[in-house]
């Protein structure tokens, strides 16, 4: 049997290589009770676009992806409906996604006519100047609408609650090679957030993490899936979530390997509180999409 040192990157180049990847957020995966009833919010509330839409009758789902522009370069969500399941459990750990709009005001407005519930009317931010407003989607999940000039990627936030703040740092650093863009500590409010990324956080979508003062637990709930990110490679990519793993906690859920029938390479794990994300083989990703249009 070789030695599987060989194989293992170690120490500084583990960190140096998942940085040097070509690595981009791809998309949220979540479970909605009703696909033609979010495809209609996200559209005419956001002004998402429907960007694909499959049914797979054999397997009893279908999936749609919106967004703000096409897959290649833009973060979207992708739907899922398993037939005949009409409501999900979201769970205390699911926070939100973000939509950035040049008139948060308005947007509400456009949310409210169309019957959407407000969660948190528009307005600066506590002890701040941004203008933000939560509203809710027909199952319940929550977005944050901010304030923001013109920018390349609307879609710019999935918030997750973590128990250990500087651990879930250290783990998207190393496993996922994303930079800590900028944290913002409120003791005022009891918690801590961090926002991890790949690039500058108003051009890009970012994963906010918030620390909650105390607390270490939270419910999955079924709802929420994952959030998917590019890879150059996912066998090096499994390789190097396998050591931070050891050192961080989390868990591999699939070892990287082409998923049967679609020839799509990809690896998946759990982060150390239990955040599903699955990397995908950038190129596998880019025929896929070709291939299904
Ligand atoms: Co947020």
């Amino acid at each position: 049997m070789a030695s599987e040192a060989e194989t293992v990157p170690t120490g500084e180049n583990v960190l140096e290589w998942a940085q040097k990847d070509k690595r981009r957020m791809l998309h949220a995966v979540y479970r909605v009770g009703d696909l033609d009833r979010t495809i209609k919010f996200y559209t005419e509330c956001f002004g998402m676009k429907l960007l694909r839409q499959r049914d797979i009758p054999e397997e009893k789902y279908s999936n749609a992806f919106l967004g703000f522009g096409p897959e290649e370069s833009h973060f979207v969500v992708e739907l899922t409906y398993n037939y005949g399941v009409d409501k999900y459990d979201i769970g205390t750990g699911f926070g939100h996604f973000a939509i950035a709009s040049e008139d948060v005001y308005k947007l509400v407005e456009d949310v409210r006519a169309k019957g959407g519930k407000v969660t948190r009317e528009p307005g600066p931010v506590k002890g701040g100047k941004t203008v933000i407003a939560f509203v809710q989607d027909p199952d319940g999940y929550l977005f944050e609408l901010i304030q923001r000039g013109p920018t390349p990627e609307p879609l710019c936030q999935v918030m997750l609650r973590v128990g250990d703040l500087e651990r879930s740092i250290k783990f998207y650093e190393k496993a996922c090679g994303m930079k800590l863009l900028r944290t913002i500590d409120n003791p005022a409010y009891k918690y801590t957030i961090a926002m991890m990324g790949y690039a500058d956080e108003y051009e890009t979508t970012v994963v906010e993490l918030t620390y909650n003062y105390g607390v270490t637990e939270y419910t999955k709930g079924n709802a929420y899936a994952q959030i998917a990110i590019s890879t150059e490679d996912v066998y090096k990519t499994a390789e190097v979530v396998k050591v931070v793993i050891e050192e961080l906690g989390g868990k591999i859920t699939r070892p990287a390997g082409e998923i049967p029938g679609i020839n799509t390479k990809i690896t998946s794990f759990l982060d150390p509180d239990g955040w599903k994300v699955v990397m995908v083989d950038n190129t596998d990703f880019l025929r896929e999409l070709h291939k299904t249009e």
